[in-house]
């Protein structure tokens, strides 16, 4: 599971690190933070054993992305997302920055971390609808491309795993039963998502803004650990 730090600064994000690495595993930095805070928190966050997710969503001309890719990898970092509508150029350039990158940094976080994998990015999952054909599309750009996984909203899962078989899918907009869903269009609870074939579930605000966060998070690992178990 990630957790999503969709927080304003280094203080509230190191504080759920803290709270909440040992569940998560993978604490998931956007654009907000990364605005905020910059590498020297993805260091950090990588240095208090947690995998980074970086969700900047990277779409430009593909030696731009390249090249940020590629600081990226050196950063250590395992995730790291792309936008499928870039094209399939600008998908090849970021996943190969970040190949390289990760390799030439020998860094230890880059040395001692598992192998960076570029995320496609297929269609938002606060996009109310998204074409089965865009869709299908846009997961076979990222795989062509040589992206090692894709984000995708838990109701894409099917359409999405047929075009890009064998990819790692990342999956946000996750509300426990009950929780509001927001600015999200297209939610699963944890279970849901799960069965319908996710692998890296990304939650933010159902544990983050909840009432009693801690609550919230055992709540979820305790679903999600009974639906691994078959239950
Ligand atoms: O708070 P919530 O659980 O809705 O947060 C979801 C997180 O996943 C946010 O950080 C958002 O930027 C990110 N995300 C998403 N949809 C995508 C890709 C990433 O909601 N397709």
């Amino acid at each position: 599971m990630a957790l999503a730090l969709d927080v304003p600064d280094r203080t509230a994000a190191m504080a759920l690190v803290d709270r909440f690495g040992a569940d998560f595993g993978v604490m998931k930095v956007g654009l907000e933070l990364f605005i905020a805070e910059g590498p020297a928190l993805v260091r950090d966050i990588v240095a208090a054993g947690s995998r980074v997710f970086l969700d900047l969503k990277l779409h430009d001309i593909p030696n731009t992305v390249e090249h940020a890719a590629r600081r990226a990898g050196a950063l250590g970092v395992w995730l790291l997302t792309l936008h499928t509508q870039g094209g399939a150029d600008m998908v090849a350039a970021g996943a190969r920055g970040l190949r390289e990158g990760a390799a030439e940094a020998g860094s230890a976080a880059a040395a001692q971390g598992p192998e960076p994998v570029a995320l496609g990015v297929t269609v938002l999952t606060s996009d109310a609808e998204a074409s089965p054909g865009v869709l299908a599309d846009r997961a076979a750009l990222a795989r062509e491309g040589g992206c090692g996984g894709l984000v995708c909203a838990a109701p894409d899962l099917e359409v999405v795993s047929a075009a890009a078989p064998g990819l790692l899918r990342v999956v946000p907009g996750i509300r426990p039963t009950g929780a509001s869903a927001g600015d999200q269009r297209r939610v699963a609870t944890p279970a849901a998502a799960l069965a319908a074939g996710a692998d890296v579930l990304v939650i933010g605000r159902a544990v983050t803004a909840a009432p009693d966060p801690q609550a919230a998070a055992a709540g979820i690992v305790a679903e999600v650990t009974a639906e691994l178990a078959g239950d």
